[in-house]
């Protein structure tokens, strides 16, 4: 069996380490994949949302299952052009890929059948936003409604920060088309709990709960990131919470989807809020998180593959979903600067054995050498019995790895260690 996974990050990494234990022994392929990637499959050079490029590669070399892991190509329509084309995908069509392609539509659908999320109201108009904060309480969260790399999200503490936030995305061009049109929604308060589900559209199975750490610097401070690391199992998501969250919002969702006649098959993502009333749904992502999946996956007893095939095909149902119950921590290491401006190119070397596995982000090959190629450049995942260990593991592994610019948060886990007190 051959399959194809589009993408080139940590996410990438650890589903293509994943699927490589299959029973079924897949050939794996990525396009574009990474140096760090090319140890574990045969990287293409195809960009991840080249769908043409994508979809004559897999005609061509008989590739059995396509894996769409990033937002844009699912966004742009990459699983519609290949289903069409008679190969087998595992992630959304675009019809329901707009329930993270459009925040908007995100929001308009929870309203719509009754989904717990942050009050809201949509503008496309600058003037009518404008009149609207000035009645708001402060702070106050502005989303761009479309994809906007994970910043397209501005919390505004005063009035004359909310207005410039307004006007940077809707006259300013800040995100482009995404932030032409926008959300203004309630600021929530509570733990944050990121929860990835498999489903067929029909079956919902959630994955364990996890916990990123969206901040660049120690203590939640600093520039919001694509991630800086995760742990799991989320310890303020408790059993009683994940019963409250399949009742009120993953099979609501999933229905919704339905009625709307936009099925969702993939991974859905689901980014939520505890808050004092209750849990909410801060975001939509129709697809793995990262650096979730870094976390969630090395937890996952069960066959990945035959899970992707199964959502496929619509039986779901059939398939056996089973997670360990040790925990997991992925430290990223990242280059200095990032989210801002850093170098690249270093040599990166790892020392020793590590208690652990690395994921490959920002890392390409170099005269046969790996060196640093992004801001994030890797993370190292470890699972051990508790979390305590689980995170001593991966700081002691990152010790062993080094590169010139390396950066890490130090305090990864601390607070969900604090939880568990
Ligand atoms: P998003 O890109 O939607 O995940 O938002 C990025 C981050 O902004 C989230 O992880 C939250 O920490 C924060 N955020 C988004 N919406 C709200 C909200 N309504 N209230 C408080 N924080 C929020
Ligand atoms: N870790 C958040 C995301 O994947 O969007």
């Amino acid at each position: 069996m051959k399959v194809l996974v589009v993408g080139s990050g940590g996410r990438e990494h650890a589903i293509i380490k994943s699927l490589a234990k299959s029973s079924l022994k897949p050939e794996l392929f990525a396009a574009p994949g990474n140096g760090g990637i090319s140890a574990d499959a045969e990287c293409v050079d195809i960009g991840a949302k080249d769908i043409e490029g994508i979809r004559d590669f897999a005609l061509s070399r008989g590739i059995d299952l396509v894996v769409v892991a990033p937002d844009d190509p699912l966004v742009l329509g990459m699983v519609d052009a290949l289903e069409d084309a008679g190969i087998k995908c595992f992630g959304p069509r675009k019809a329901a890929a707009a329930i993270e392609g459009s925040k908007i539509f995100a929001k308009d659908l929870m309203k719509k059948y009754g989904i717990p999320t942050a009050a809201y109201e949509t503008f496309t108009d600058t003037s009518a936003a404008l009149e609207y904060l000035r009645t708001s309480n402060f702070p106050v969260v502005i989303k761009a409604d479309g994809l906007a790399l994970g910043k397209g999200v501005i919390i505004a503490e005063t009035a004359a920060e909310a207005e410039d936030a307004v006007r940077s995305m809707m006259e300013g061009g800040k995100f482009g088309e995404s932030g032409k049109r926008i959300v203004i929604e309630e600021f929530l308060t509570g733990p944050e709990v990121s929860v990835l589900a498999f489903t067929d559209g029909t079956t919902i199975v959630p994955m364990v709960s996890s916990m990123d750490h969206k901040r660049a610097l120690d203590g939640d401070r600093g520039l919001n990131t694509g991630g800086m690391g995760t742990v799991a199992p989320n310890p303020y998501y408790t059993a009683d919470i994940a019963a409250e969250c399949m009742e009120k919002i993953f099979l609501p969702t999933i229905r919704a989807m339905n009625e709307e006649g936009r099925q969702f098959r993939g991974c859905l993502y689901f980014g939520l809020m505890l808050t004092p009333d209750g849990p909410r749904v801060i975001e939509y992502n129709c697809r793995f998180g990262d650096p979730e999946t870094q976390v969630v996956l090395p937890l996952l007893e069960s066959d990945l593959l035959k899970i992707m095939l199964a959502v496929a095909d619509g039986k779901l149902a059939q398939e056996e979903v089973r997670f360990s119950d040790d925990c997991s921590a992925c430290v990223i290491m990242a280059s200095d600067g990032y989210p801002g401006k850093y170098d690249t190119g270093f040599e990166i070397s790892v020392n020793g054995e590590l208690e652990g596995e690395i994921y490959y982000a920002g890392a390409k090959l170099s005269d046969g050498k790996l060196v640093t190629s992004g801001g994030r450049v890797l993370g190292v995942t470890s699972v051990a019995n508790t979390l305590e260990d689980a995170l001593g593991a991966a700081y002691r592994s990152v010790g062993k790895i080094s590169f010139a610019n390396a950066y890490c948060r130090r305090d990864i886990g601390a607070r969900a260690l604090a939880a568990n007190r």
